[in-house]
């Protein structure tokens, strides 16, 4: 079997596990069961870094010893997991004998091969990084990370030649254009190979000022630099160099990681094993930040989104499919209750719950709960079969490319097709014309797409995914699952099976109550009603009829595909979908802000009944609505995702 072997990054144990660490681990499980439905072997690796400044402060903060401390924040991590429903493989810790004794054997050998050499340096170190900073890097003298003015420190200390991979790494960079993903990631990577030559890395640090680290086995005055111990982690976890698992999982090698750590993965990583004589890993697969009111989470701020709180909330299943669902992955994505509660509505209790229960009654209803057999198929079958086939196909091609927001918006074309196609087909006429033979096909059309549809979101919601199919009278086995036959296969439901009555797995959910607003003081609801009046009299005669405003056509449109202008350089050719046969050219000023990449798949508003006109001799018709706040432009859409077509009023 085809193996595939996925890596979170191994989190440092100087702080509790919030979202961004729930969001990477929960990817990387999902990829560990997509990959299983595609029969494939999977190893799936996260685990703690435990050595470092950072986690000896946070000890001594704590009045603990490192290990009492690494001890306990770990076994937090590690106990997180199976509430997330994510099923590691392994859980390494880099204090574990196993990975000393890895960092050392590679240290030695890369030593031996004359890539290590002693020297002397002096630099700016934060030790909020654990980095040495040039001076071309500091922003006002202070570190532009922590805001914090480094310390200057001269040392003797053995440093990695790096600097001599370059032009190895730029290459295979080039040669392979899926070795860094998404796309501006690897640009990203490749540019800072071009701005300039590599420095060679610092890779120890003396004992006299750190002990709570590796020993070099080449010198007992060192420890080993933080990254370089921390980056073989995912060696040691499939006992490299000799193991069973290093031979089968290695070539198959997926890190998964956000933008934080792009340089230490994508330079110093592959650097690193060439040098050691190992392959380079497959893929480096980056996301970005989630962000809570458009900033980073983070604890000083007091905004971290603790992800056992969302899970006892809304349930593990609605959280897994939301983070899923928002993030376009490797771009940055808001966190808020508002747009989880949004999802779970739309996506999960209207649409799918919807179907689950309208079917499964209708099973009842009419059949007494057995799966009918199917007689003749007609047109809108085959329709709705096509709908499915290709629903199916997109959300595998885009899940195997880490794609997860595309992969279910693909996959909803089928759960909100077959919702129409209840409509469409009337189900409850026909048994009142008593034909009962269509009657029994568009019930059985409904119940086996149903079957393909759970199938399908076992990766996202996996307990979800197994009750769904419960429901439908199937006791699931991943193992005996191979989801790339689906897309083809008809009719695996067995006809005369029973089914549940009622299904319910996703009720609709109230937004919490929000914090009750401050009473505001009577003196001053006086003065504002004044000054609006004021404000009111001061407009008089610029007033717009309501007539006139119903005059605008605006409508929720899909961006279907952007290209840039070819003779202007701030403007873009979007395709959107805005619910007429065709999708509609408009030229939008959005390209200082947008890359034709973050805007499509996006639900944006377009005035439609602009006239048509030309820019620059392409063709615009409608405009699209954004928002200017000081340098950022915003676009306006829905909360919710809606029909493309919905008119806004
Ligand atoms: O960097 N949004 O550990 P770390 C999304 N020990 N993901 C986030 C996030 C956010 N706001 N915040 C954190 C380290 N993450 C090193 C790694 S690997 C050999 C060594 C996730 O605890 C994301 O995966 O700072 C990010 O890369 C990681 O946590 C950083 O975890
Ligand atoms: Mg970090």
């Amino acid at each position: 079997m085809e193996p595939f072997y996925i890596t979170t990054p191994i989190y440092y144990v100087n702080a509790r596990p919030h979202l961004g660490h729930a969001y990477t681990t929960i990817v990387a499980d999902s990829m560990t069961r997509f990959n299983k439905l595609m029969a494939r072997e999977t190893f799936f690796l996260t685990g703690t870094d435990e050595h470092g400044d950072k986690i000896v402060q946070a000890a001594e903060n704590n009045n603990m010893s490192p290990q009492e401390y690494v001890d306990g924040i770990s076994a937090e991590f590690k106990a997180l997991w199976p509430d997330l429903m994510c099923e590691n493989d392994d859980y390494i810790r880099t204090t574990e004998k196993r990975h000393v004794k890895t960092v050392q054997d590679i240290l030695q050998k890369v030593y031996d091969s004359g890539d290590i050499y002693f020297g002397e340096y002096g630099g700016h170190y934060c030790y909020g990084c654990e980095r040495f900073y040039t001076e071309k890097e500091l922003v006002d003298g202070k570190c532009p990370d922590h805001q914090t003015k480094p310390e200057y420190i001269s040392e003797k200390n053995y440093f990695f030649k790096m600097s001599k991979y370059q032009d190895w790494l730029k290459d295979h960079i080039q040669k392979n254009p899926d070795f860094i993903r998404p796309e501006r990631y690897r640009n990203e990577v490749l540019s800072l190979l071009d701005s300039g030559a590599l420095e060679d890395l610092c890779i120890s640090r003396p004992k006299s000022r750190l002990t709570w680290g590796i020993e070099l086995p080449f010198d007992k005055d060192y420890v080993t630099y933080v990254w370089f111990d921390a980056l073989i982690n995912y060696l040691t976890a499939l006992d490299y160099p000799d193991g069973e698992n290093y031979k089968e999982f290695w070539p198959a090698a997926n890190h998964l990681v956000a933008k934080d750590i792009l340089k230490p993965h994508a330079i110093f990583w592959p650097t690193m094993l060439k040098a050691a004589g190992v392959e380079p890993y497959q893929h480096l697969n980056v996301h970005g930040y989630w962000l809570i009111k458009d900033t980073k989470m983070s604890k000083s701020l007091g905004n971290v989104v603790e992800p056992l709180k969302m899970k006892d909330t809304y349930g593990i299943n609605a959280f897994r499919y939301f983070l899923l669902r928002e993030m376009s992955f490797g771009q940055d994505a808001s966190f808020s209750e508002e747009a989880l509660v949004g999802r779970l509505n739309a996506d999960l209790a209207n649409d799918l719950g919807n179907l689950f229960n309208r079917t499964l009654s209708m099973t009842h209803k009419y059949f007494g709960g057995e799966v009918p057999t199917p007689v003749n198929e007609e047109i809108e079958d085959a329709e709705i079969k096509k709908i499915g086939r290709d629903a199916m196909k997109t959300y595998q091609a885009m899940f195997d490319e880490f794609k997860f927001s595309r992969a279910l918006e693909g996959l909803w074309e089928l759960v909100r097709g077959l919702n129409k196609y209840i409509d469409v087909t009337a189900p409850w006429a026909l048994k009142k014309e008593n034909d009962m033979d269509r009657l029994s096909t568009v019930i059985y059309v409904l119940l086996e797409n149903m079957r393909k549809i759970a199938v399908h979101l076992w990766p996202v919601m996996p307990a979800a995914s197994e009750q769904m199919l419960e429901q439908l009278g199937i006791s699931f086995d991943p193992r005996k699952v191979d989801l790339s036959k689906e897309i083809d296969v008809w009719g695996l439901l067995e006809s005369g099976s029973t089914v549940d009555k009622t299904s319910n797995l996703f009720p609709r959910v109230e937004m919490p109550e929000p914090e009750p607003a401050k009473p505001v003081k009577e003196e001053n609801t006086d003065k504002k009603s004044k000054k609006k009046k004021k404000a009111d009299e001061s407009q008089n005669g610029e007033y717009i009829e309501f007539e006139d405003f119903t005059k605008v056509d605006m409508r929720v449109g899909t961006v279907l595909d952007v290209e840039k202008h070819p003779d202007a350089d701030r403007l873009l050719l979007v395709k959107v979908e805005v619910g007429e046969e065709e999708p509609r050219q408009v030229v939008a000023g959005l390209a200082d802000f947008f890359s034709p990449e973050d805007l499509k798949g996006r639900q944006v508003v377009v005035v439609t009944n602009l006239k048509p006109r030309k820019l620059r001799k392409q063709l615009s018709q409608g405009m699209i609505l954004a928002v200017k706040n000081g340098d950022d432009m915003q676009l306006l859409t829905p909360s919710a995702e809606v029909s493309p077509g919905c008119k806004v009023s």
